[in-house]
């Protein structure tokens, strides 16, 4: 039950989120400081939950429960690096602590090697606190373990290829193809980790092995309207065999967070390298994105923009899903969001005008009651309405902490903006 206390609070917090969306600049500081406030107060009921399951929270289960991750999933580093966005603009001790205690549970995952996805559990956590604690030990500490990550992440890469596999061997929907090199669009997620890893330790090495991963990312993942193939598998000279799907509709589909896992990762290796070809290829995929015919008006991506369409024959069965209409996706919009607003400083001021006012829109409505829940609701998450993977029936409609992750960043993008 919702005390009146929370109704009030809740309140305020859409009030001023409604007024920070509208692009009010200074005056909306403390405004957002109030958000802030209220995904701390969010987030301690989740940290209590976490911390009875000794898990990293991931999702709820169909009662409402919550359930996590160890370190060897993907998801690790979404919760650390969420309480410390909080932190960050709260200041708050008990934050903070909980902060470096999740972060620091992830130390193992440094040697994380059976698929990509290291650059997200340990840049989101320990890139994080590098960024926002003042703790000259424990940054040194922290550096060395981003360093040793970074070392692992190598271990994927084939030089013939040029390209940091995602998984291992692998089958297709299609039930025939095996795919041996299977690279996903959201491996460009793992190159931050590699950049800052050549930052800090004067080694090119890592900076040259995402420059090849982007290069040709944007070679093969892309199609000639800028949208995206979710899965490329190569040979072993680095020739792309298939270009399919797992966690999209159809193999020529366009699944929603895969493009915003391309916008997010081309604007950051652009800001990583200055590259033009990086910048033109995110504003290319980011225009993909806001003019797609088929979102909805208040901006939350179907889980793919192609479901039933003419022309998209899917793998997968659908049919005793017993869906009434196609889930959304709030994760997608929150890394669009996030993506955009890095974007739109970029840009030429018209460009710029349009990215940023579509993450504002987007944000807006993430903010309201329709996807931000009720404090002590939602597992102790604050957005709802995210789809994990929708052929693979998992996680469909619920809230994700990857979602909450990008989303508290774009709005710690938005306030440094403002
Ligand atoms: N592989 C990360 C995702 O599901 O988006």
């Amino acid at each position: 039950m919702i005390s009146m206390k929370e109704m009030i609070k809740n309140w305020l917090l859409l009030l001023s989120l409604g007024c920070l969306m509208q692009g009010c600049s200074r005056s909306d500081q403390p405004a957002l400081q109030d958000t802030f406030a209220a995904a701390q107060q969010q987030y301690r009921h989740l940290s209590e939950q976490a911390d009875s399951l000794q898990k990293f929270p991931r999702t709820i289960d169909a009662q409402g429960q919550l359930t996590g991750t160890n370190e060897w999933d993907w998801t690790g580093g979404f919760f650390p690096g969420s309480l410390w966005f909080i932190y960050n603009q709260t200041r708050n001790e008990q934050t903070k602590s909980e902060a470096i205690k999740w972060t620091e549970k992830l130390e193992a995952a440094k040697d994380l090697d059976q698929h990509h996805d290291i650059g997200f559990v340990m840049y989101c956590s320990y890139g994080n606190a590098i960024k926002y604690l003042d703790d000259p030990a424990k940054i040194q500490a922290y550096k060395a373990i981003i360093l040793h990550s970074a070392n692992t992440a190598l271990k994927r890469y084939d030089s013939k290829v040029g390209l940091i596999k995602s998984w291992n061997r692998k089958k297709a929907w299609d039930g025939t193809t095996v795919w041996q090199y299977p690279v996903i669009i959201d491996n460009m997620m793992n190159l931050e980790m590699l950049c800052y890893a050549s930052d800090i330790s004067g080694d090119p090495k890592y900076r040259e092995v995402a420059i090849s991963h982007a290069n040709k990312t944007m070679e093969n993942h892309f199609r000639a309207d800028y949208s995206t193939y979710h899965v490329v598998d190569y040979d072993s000279t680095g020739t792309a065999i298939h270009q399919q799907t797992n966690q999209g509709y159809a193999d020529n589909s366009t699944w929603a967070r895969g493009q915003a896992w391309a916008i997010y990762g081309f604007t950051m290796m652009y800001r990583e390298t200055k590259d033009p070809k990086y910048l033109q290829t995110a504003k290319k995929a980011a225009e993909y994105y806001v003019n797609q015919k088929n979102l909805p008006e208040d901006k939350i991506p179907w889980w793919d923009f192609n479901v039933g369409q003419q022309g998209y024959a899917s793998d997968v069965d659908f049919s005793g899903r017993g869906l009434t209409e196609q889930p959304r996706d709030a994760s997608a919009a929150a890394i669009t969001a996030s993506a955009l607003i890095e974007l739109s400083g970029f840009c030429s001021a018209n460009e710029s005008e349009i990215f940023l006012n579509f993450a504002k829109a987007s944000l807006k409505t993430l903010s309201s009651p329709a996807y931000t829940a009720p404090l002590g609701e939602n597992g102790g998450f604050i957005l709802m309405h995210s789809t994990g993977s929708l052929p693979h029936d998992s996680e469909v409609d619920v809230p994700l902490i990857y979602a909450d992750y990008y989303y508290l960043e774009a709005l710690s993008r938005l306030k440094t903006l403002n």
